[in-house]
């Protein structure tokens, strides 16, 4: 498997705190089957200021270090690019390493507030030839009222990264909804582990993987976690990799309806429930 969001590089971000942490994540993630990680720092102007040359020196010092351990994974370079001006400048500059140093780069909305202007960056950035894949959209806050823009945007040709410990319940029950709702409709392309550390952050992708497996078939879980991530590696045309797989005939999403939002009943009992506090 490839990993294309992984926050393995120790002590430039709030992942690895340090290099015994980064090999005990990159051991766990070797046992998982992942064979290639992007390394993926924050870059959020004012919070974390990485640049692409430094991160391009911490993977080659990371890489020794594994390869001197032992562990056999390959690095390669990546950015979890927080949503600012002049990233389309950044990317050309190289100051914002996109996946690989492919078209593909990593776009983190902001968590909390829904830019009011997402889609007219996200195709400034299409037209200048770049795959904006939007990270973890299942866990952004407001996601519930924006879903269709959310389709939207994969509609215009951006791509997106589904957290795989979301499909396992480690974010809650929320954020499991939206991530089950986002593969059952074939709005995800890749899943990724967005790993920080050894404890509630760890680098399990395969779990996604089977959960995917279970839904759609192994085929498609394979695509996610490896066949997409390696053409993505290899700059291919997203056109010339294959698109998520359509809904599935008959699935229904009916049920509980908030906010003009349709939900299934007993997940959607659950996590409501834990919104509004009422058991
Ligand atoms: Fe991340």
């Amino acid at each position: 498997m490839i990993d294309l969001h992984c926050h393995l590089l120790p002590g430039i971000d709030d992942g690895a705190t340090d290099l015994e942490t980064a090999l005990a994540m990159a051991k766990i993630a070797v046992a998982d089957g992942v064979e290639i990680i992007a390394c993926t720092p924050h870059i959020t102007p004012g919070v974390y200021d990485n640049q692409g040359p430094d991160i391009a020196l911490a993977i080659i010092s990371l890489q020794a270090a594994l390869d001197a351990a032992g562990i056999p994974l390959q690095l390669t370079c990546g950015a979890d690019a927080h949503l600012a001006p002049e990233l389309g400048q950044g990317l050309r500059s190289g100051r914002v390493p996109s996946l690989g140093g492919s078209r593909y780069f990593l776009l983190e909305p902001p968590h909390h507030v829904a830019p009011p202007r997402l889609d007219l960056a996200v195709q400034d950035l299409l037209d200048q030839g770049y795959v904006p894949v939007i990270t973890h959209p299942e866990r952004l806050t407001w996601i519930e009222d924006h879903y269709n823009q959310m389709k939207a945007l994969v509609g215009a040709g951006a791509w997106l990264q589904i957290t795989a410990g979301s499909l396992t319940g480690r974010f809650g029950p929320r954020p499991r909804y939206w991530a089950e709702r986002m593969v059952d409709e074939g709005l995800t392309h890749i899943l990724a582990t967005d790993a920080h550390n050894l404890r509630n952050r760890a680098p399990h992708l395969a779990e996604g993987r089977e959960a995917v497996a279970a839904r759609l078939g192994a085929e498609e879980a394979r695509r996610m976690v490896l066949d997409r991530p390696r053409g993505m590696l290899a700059n291919a045309d997203p056109e010339t990799l294959s698109p998520p797989n359509p809904p599935r005939p008959g699935l229904s999403l009916s049920g509980l309806s908030i906010s003009g939002l349709s939900l299934s009943g007993a997940r959607a009992r659950g996590w409501m429930s834990k919104l509004f506090h009422v058991s």
